[in-house]
């Protein structure tokens, strides 16, 4: 796992975009994995800079989103469909019809969750999947305890994450208590993986996953088996890291092709 620890959040979000932008000019007809939360924000805000001033080119671009509440159409303004229309894809080039979200509003769930594995491999697996982490250690809305094998299903969501994300919705009994999400084994299938974690809230789950054992209890340390992870962390989020000057480090002396910056 590379572990880059950042002064502050805009920093963080800046360096990931350029990791995500250099994906895109070196394969054009990528195929990304995006993320929701108010993580990713100030990233989409930057790659929208990219492709309006230096004209950064999604054109053939392919996505994949993680996870969508289960009973939100994609005309709620809480749904991830109108999240990532609002906040990415109608400031850039990609074409709509390459933006694939889990349809939370699907007749028949399980078929959908089915449907959008086998839509992952048809468009030939995702190359980056970008993460963000919830304060239990959920990536995506696999859980604690939920298999670290699973596959695109429908899942319950835990009473912490209802907590911290219900304010959006006014209350939290209008917030659902289901979504379809990527699972872990979905994610670890993505040849890369981009984790942001920024912010005090986050630094517990953000030392349970880098340092932490590999545990169900914590899905994002499943990403200590992945081959190529980078998570990047802030000051605050990193707060809690045992063997921060260790990553410092490691950072420090990276070769010219290792750099991002
Ligand atoms: C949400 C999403 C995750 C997100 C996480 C953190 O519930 N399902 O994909 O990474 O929780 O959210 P935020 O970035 O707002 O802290």
């Amino acid at each position: 796992m590379e572990v880059i620890i950042r002064k502050d959040a805009d920093t963080g979000c800046l360096l990931g975009a350029r990791i995500i932008a250099r994906y895109v000019r070196e394969k054009p007809n990528c195929v990304l994995g995006l993320a929701t939360g108010r993580t990713p924000l100030r990233l989409y805000q930057e790659l929208i800079r990219m492709h309006r001033d230096e004209g950064l080119d999604f054109s053939r671009v392919t996505t994949f989103n993680l996870d969508e509440y289960v009973g939100l159409p994609a005309t709620h303004d809480q749904s991830y469909r109108y999240f990532m229309r609002e906040n990415l894809f109608r400031h850039i080039n990609i074409d709509p019809a390459n933006t694939h979200i889990p349809d939370g509003t699907a007749a028949d769930l399980h078929t959908e969750c089915r449907a959008y594995e086998e839509r992952i491999i048809a468009a030939g697996g995702i190359d980056l999947q970008l993460l963000g982490l919830g304060r239990n250690g959920h990536i995506g809305f696999n859980e604690p305890s939920g298999s670290l094998r699973s596959r695109t299903w429908i899942k319950i969501l835990s009473e912490q994450t209802l907590q911290d994300n219900s304010d959006v919705f006014g209350s939290r009994s209008a917030m659902p208590r289901h979504a379809i999400t990527m699972g872990v084994g979905t994610i670890l299938d993505a040849r890369r993986c981009l984790l942001l974690a920024f912010g005090p809230p986050k630094a517990r789950a953000v030392e349970r996953m880098i340092e932490g054992p590999l545990a169900a209890i914590c899905p994002a340390s499943a990403l200590q088996l992945h081959p190529r992870s980078t998570v990047v962390v802030d000051e605050a989020s990193g707060s809690a890291l045992q063997f921060a000057d260790h990553y410092r480090w490691i950072d420090a002396n990276k070769l010219p092709w290792q750099r991002y910056d």
